[in-house]
């Protein structure tokens, strides 16, 4: 039987900074009260010439070093984001061509912050069905582009960044199950109601949230998921070493731990200094506590994606 198993990850994030008291300055909010209300403390925020593809090839390649892959080996690369550089041709082809190579199927897929583990979820699926053996897996974002700066309820949660894992066709499991939902009723607690007509935008080109109601959806299909993630993979929560929840607020990732009975030690926590990065959150979350020697080989991870959709999903990983 064949499985596929994570064999590298990378990540990247631009190198500017802004601060809470940064964005204090010109909106009406305060260092105090984001950290209170989100645990968040700073984000990056790309240049104004870096594009998602820029950011995703940043990190792929250093997925790809991790892995000892060429890109010339990869036959599939899937880019998750809901801020592509165009309209089309996808992020994914873009970042081909950006890696040198080319043949290999590329698309992007959209499921805005639970992109990632969709994403994961499908190159799994396409090794084990024999379509692929070796897959980038990336989810990239430039959030920056699509918030209101002059909307304090919004713009104080979001960062931009990039996150990357080489998938491998082998023997043993890695990734052991996944679960992927969406609920299309859900559109108006988060979206952007926009898009491009006769060279105009239609409707609103910026991020609409009520966050309350995404505060409550958020919790509970984590805790769903999470539970259903390991009743597919015959484990028990017991078995989980930690807990990658898409980093949103760490008031939802605190809840989710505690629904399920997670200790706190053994949650992954990045939102304080990246934000939100949507579709990169779990993979640059991922690569951080990956190469700081916390996760290690044969430690179980559940990545859990929630987000505009509204979608939700999780994965249970041995690295
Ligand atoms: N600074 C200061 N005050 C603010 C700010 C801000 N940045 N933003 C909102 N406020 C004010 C509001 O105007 C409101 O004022 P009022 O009482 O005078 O009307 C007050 O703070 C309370 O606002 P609430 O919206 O009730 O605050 P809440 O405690 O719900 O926190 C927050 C808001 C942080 C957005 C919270 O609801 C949340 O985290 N929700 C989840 C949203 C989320 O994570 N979205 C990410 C995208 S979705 C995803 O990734 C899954």
């Amino acid at each position: 039987m064949i499985h596929s198993r994570v064999v590298g990850t990378g990540s990247y994030l631009p190198p500017r900074v802004v601060t809470n008291d940064e964005l204090a300055e010109r909106l009406d909010t305060s260092d105090a009260w984001i950290r209170e209300r989100t645990g968040i403390r700073q984000r990056h925020i790309a240049g104004e010439s870096q594009v998602s593809s820029d950011l995703a090839l940043e990190a792929s390649r250093r997925a790809l070093d991790a892995a000892g892959v060429k890109a010339a080996d990869v036959d599939l690369i899937i880019v998750a984001t809901s801020t592509p550089d165009f309209i089309f041709p996808s992020t994914a082809c873009l970042l081909q061509a950006k890696l040198g190579v080319k043949g290999c199927a590329a698309f992007d897929l959209q499921a805005v912050c639970s992109g990632f583990v969709y994403g994961l979820a499908t190159a799994d699926s396409m090794i084990r069905n024999r379509m692929a053996k070796k897959a980038l897996v990336v989810g990239a974002e430039v959030f920056s582009r699509i918030l209101d700066w002059n909307d304090r309820a919004t713009a104080v949660l979001f960062g931009d960044g990039a996150g990357a894992v080489v998938l491998a066709a082998g023997a043993q499991p890695g990734i052991h199950a996944s679960v992927l939902h969406a609920d299309g009723s859900q559109v108006g607690i988060l979206s952007v109601p926009g898009n491009v007509c006769g060279g105009r935008i239609v409707g609103s080109p910026f991020l609409q949230m009520h966050g309350k109601e995404v505060f409550k959806f958020a919790v509970k299909v984590l805790d769903e998921s999470a539970r259903e993630t390991v009743a597919a993979a015959c484990m028990t929560l017991e078995d989980v070493d930690w807990l990658i929840p898409h980093q949103a607020n760490v008031r939802i990732l605190e809840a989710t731990a505690k629904r399920i009975g997670l200790p706190r030690e053994r949650l992954v926590v990045t939102v304080d200094h990246h934000a939100n990065t949507s579709a990169a959150s779990v993979p640059l979350a991922l690569d951080e506590f990956v190469r700081a020697g916390k996760i290690r080989p044969g430690h179980k991870v559940m990545l859990q994606g929630v987000g505009g959709g509204f979608t939700w999903g999780s994965s249970l990983v041995t690295m």
